[in-house]
């Protein structure tokens, strides 16, 4: 039985104090959750703070992005010893807003996914296809490419420790969700690619959460899916009630 796996993308919402509150908020209901994996990831500026809020507790901290470099002239970037020392265990790699506004494309996020898995960093890799991908039934063929791509070189034995997010960009913020049928059928031909890639094992392993304005309205279902793991949460996220109610819904 895979873990289920919740976490909150706060995007570039949430001063330090605010971020700390969220935290707070979050940490009310959910500090002795074990059955399911709940992550957090503000922005840079607020991780220590809300790493300090959560430390002692089941909540995990994430980043939403890490540079493929160990150091030196990469200004604006910061590298996995940046993270590390703010305790923060899984970093968001790809994300669509990355691929789209900063031209971010599958063989740099590759070097970020691996340099991610060798500092023992937990990469929640992002795919999913756009509007007109979808209406030229290209879903499948943009998915493949960006696993196959963005998951080169990755062993076997390491698809234990990353999460993968089938995130469709059509849906991600715009509050249209793909339905649970649309979700699943994307997840099980994500875990077809794996396995075709690194065998039945690894494929069986792999977490993969949906994206793309999940709430609580919806998660049920969702999360209800047999191939559905869990769900990268953007928008509800930034509600503590909302974002445990999604938990909630992952029991
Ligand atoms: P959303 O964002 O839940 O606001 O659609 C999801 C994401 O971008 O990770």
């Amino acid at each position: 039985m895979r873990k289920k796996i919740i976490a909150g993308n706060w995007k570039m919402n949430k001063t330090i104090g605010e971020a700390v509150e969220l935290a707070n908020g979050i940490k009310l209901d959910l500090a002795a959750c074990t059955e399911v994996d709940v992550v957090l990831c503000p922005p840079f500026t607020a991780l220590k703070s809300v790493s300090d809020v959560v430390s002692e507790t089941q909540i995990a901290v994430g980043a939403q992005n890490m540079s493929s470099e160990d150091e030196g002239a990469y200004t604006g970037e910061i590298c996995h010893t940046m993270l590390k020392e703010l305790f923060v265990r899984y970093v968001i790699l790809g994300h669509s807003e990355r691929r789209e506004y900063y031209k971010e494309n599958d063989f740099w996020i590759n070097k970020k996914v691996l340099k991610a898995l060798e500092k023992n960093l937990r990469p929640i890799l992002c795919v999913g296809e756009t509007l007109a991908q979808r209406e030229a039934n290209e879903t499948e063929k943009v998915v493949e490419v960006q696993i196959r791509e963005g998951l080169k070189d990755v062993p076997a034995s390491a698809y234990t420790e990353l999460v993968i997010a089938y995130e469709p960009v059509w849906a991600i913020g715009t509050g249209k969700t793909a339905t649970a049928e649309q979700a699943q059928e994307v997840h099980a031909f994500i875990r077809g690619v794996v396995k075709d890639m690194v065998g039945a094992e690894a494929a069986n392993a792999v977490r993969i959460q949906y994206g793309g304005s999940m709430k609580p309205a919806n998660a049920e279902e969702l999360l209800s899916q047999p191939d559905i793991d869990g769900g990268l949460i953007g928008g509800a996220a930034l509600d503590a009630t909302s974002f445990a109610a999604i938990v909630k819904a992952a029991l």
